[in-house]
């Protein structure tokens, strides 16, 4: 089930088709980046993928193997050390573990904030607004405080906050860990129905396999530190998927070669 690394699968959004032969230009591209801190901790080696229009890639590895770094260059936050990451910076949208609200900002406020950021006319980021927390089931709570919401709802402010921006390419640092397991299914799908409806690609960060499996159109496994890329596995199911699909054979068929991957790549 491994594949060659430079050949992506490419879904159609609307159909779940295989567009691998008609591939776009990648949205985000990973050519053998390094990372090396100035305290001398290796953080990445030898770094190459890309994700493309249409496809949703999941990174799993061990704890401290650099997946925050890789997420932390393609938002700019951290300059790798050696290689090229291309990404259009303007396209991206995030949501990392920590939502990251402002305390003194209502829900509406908060949501308003990259796009006041981003100098967008107040009405016209207040319309975004309104339509990005229709979208992640927040209408109603728009003048709710941070404190006044559940930790599901404080995620789904802080994607609605990126939404509003209409990235191409989202970012997600382990987004769900701090969640329930209901809670988290649920954002699953409101995520996967969002990656359908709103056409951004997406690089997730997850711990967990099934999540990882549930998500994607690919799965890349990353070695302990320094973070090397060991395994790519495409993932077959179509982009229509529902809960049940966590308990089909062929699903647990995956999670148990990227579980056997993962253990390798601890050691
Ligand atoms: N600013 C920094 N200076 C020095 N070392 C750092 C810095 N930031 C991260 N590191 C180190 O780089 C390595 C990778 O960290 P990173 O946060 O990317 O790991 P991770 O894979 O996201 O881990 P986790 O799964 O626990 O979130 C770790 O050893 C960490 O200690
Ligand atoms: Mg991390």
């Amino acid at each position: 089930m491994v594949k060659d690394m430079r050949s992506p699968a490419v879904f159609d959004m609307q159909t779940g088709t295989n567009m691998t032969e008609t591939k776009t230009p990648a949205l985000l591209d990973f050519d053998n980046v390094a990372m090396t801190f100035p305290d001398g901790t290796r953080a990445l080696e030898d770094i190459s993928f890309s994700v493309h229009a249409g496809e949703f890639v999941t990174v799993v590895g061990p704890s401290g193997c650099g997946k925050s770094t890789l997420l932390r260059i393609a938002s700019n936050l951290e300059a790798n050390t050696s290689g090229t990451c291309s990404v259009d910076r303007d396209s991206i949208g995030y949501v990392f573990q920590d939502p990251t609200l402002m305390a003194w900002r209502n829900v509406k406020r908060n949501v308003e904030l990259i796009a006041e950021l981003h100098n967008v006319p107040k009405a016209e980021r207040q319309a975004r607004a309104a339509a990005a927390i229709e979208l992640v089931g927040l209408k109603g709570f728009e003048d709710k405080y941070p404190r006044q919401l559940s930790g599901g709802m404080r995620m789904r402010a802080s994607l609605a906050r990126s939404l509003v921006m209409k990235p191409k390419v989202f970012l997600f640092d382990e987004p769900f860990g701090a969640l329930d397991e209901i809670t988290r299914e649920r954002l699953n799908d409101e995520v996967l129905h969002l990656f359908q409806s709103e056409g951004f690609a997406g690089l997730f960060i997850t711990h967990s396999i099934t999540e990882a499996v549930y998500m994607s159109t690919k799965v890349l496994v990353m070695s302990a530190r320094p973070g090397r890329i060991v395994a790519s596995f495409d993932v077959p199911f179509g982009v229509n998927r529902t809960h049940d699909l966590r308990y089909e054979p062929a699903f647990a068929e995956l999670c148990g070669e990227i579980s056997h991957s993962l253990r390798g790549a601890h050691q």
